[in-house]
């Protein structure tokens, strides 16, 4: 069953933990939200924004489905846990717990940690909201309103971001293990057959092509209805 409820001890070997469509989807939302980001002000780079803004809302919808579907790591049900549990985990980083030696903080997790875990889904939610605020801000009438909603939510996710990456830098500090990396190659330390049995890497690349299609697509102006 799921890893967060059943903490590992520190494991030893490189295990596969990341299929190829999680990774390729990470990559993919992480350079369409920060250069949708990037883009918004500026006029010149208007389609780029646009392109970006549906990609990332495409690729949100992909990983919906795969969190039921994909593989064991990847799946909601791996790594959404109950908010007591939460609550403990993040419990045992204050400075009191920690001198008293609860260890929770500092028990390895191959999937993402119970905190991690619920990041993960703020972090679809508010790109799903820039996306919907930004395709409202289009189509009503009334679209001050709608930009500057469209506008918090994007600065919204810029300061998640920001502890999305501090929060990984320090994860992986503390069990001296290098997280991003594992989100590139998809091994992680681990016990033998923790790890899954395989990649889905023709899925993975399938996904990775499509997806820079579909937004080249759009920055060139094939789907006048989403852009115009
Ligand atoms: C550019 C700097 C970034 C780095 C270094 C980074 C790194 C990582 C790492 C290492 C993980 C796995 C965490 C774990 O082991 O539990 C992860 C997961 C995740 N990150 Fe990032 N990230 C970055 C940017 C972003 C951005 C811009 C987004 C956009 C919202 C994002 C959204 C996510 C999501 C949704 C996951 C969960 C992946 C999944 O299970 O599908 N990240 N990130």
């Amino acid at each position: 069953m799921s890893t967060p409820d059943k903490p590992v001890d520190i494991p030893t070997t490189p295990q596969l933990i990341w299929d190829l469509p999680t990774r390729v989807f990470h990559w993919l939302l992480a350079v369409c939200v920060l250069g949708a980001w990037l883009t918004a002000e500026s006029e010149r780079s208007r389609m780029l924004h646009l392109a970006l803004g549906y990609s990332s809302g495409v690729l949100v919808a992909w990983r919906l489905v795969w969190g039921f579907v994909g593989s064991r790591y990847a799946r909601f049900a791996d790594f959404v846990t109950s908010p007591a549990a939460v609550l403990s985990y993040l419990r045992a980083y204050l400075p009191q717990a920690w001198r008293a030696g609860q260890t929770q903080a500092r028990t390895h997790y191959l999937g993402h940690n119970p905190a991690g875990g619920w990041a993960v889904v703020a972090l679809l939610v508010v790109v799903a909201m820039a996306d919907a605020t930004g395709w409202a801000s289009y189509q009503d009438g009334s679209a001050d309103l709608w930009s500057e909603l469209h506008e918090l939510v994007g600065n919204g996710i810029i300061v998640l971001v920001g502890l999305h990456v501090a929060a990984v830098i320090a994860t992986g500090l503390l069990h001296r293990e290098n997280l991003v990396r594992a989100m590139v190659n998809g091994y992680k330390r681990a016990r033998n057959g923790e790890g899954i049995p395989g990649a889905f890497t023709l899925l993975g690349l399938v996904l990775g092509f499509a997806m820079v299609a579909f937004t080249w697509q759009v920055y060139s102006g094939a789907f006048p209805s989403l852009t115009t």
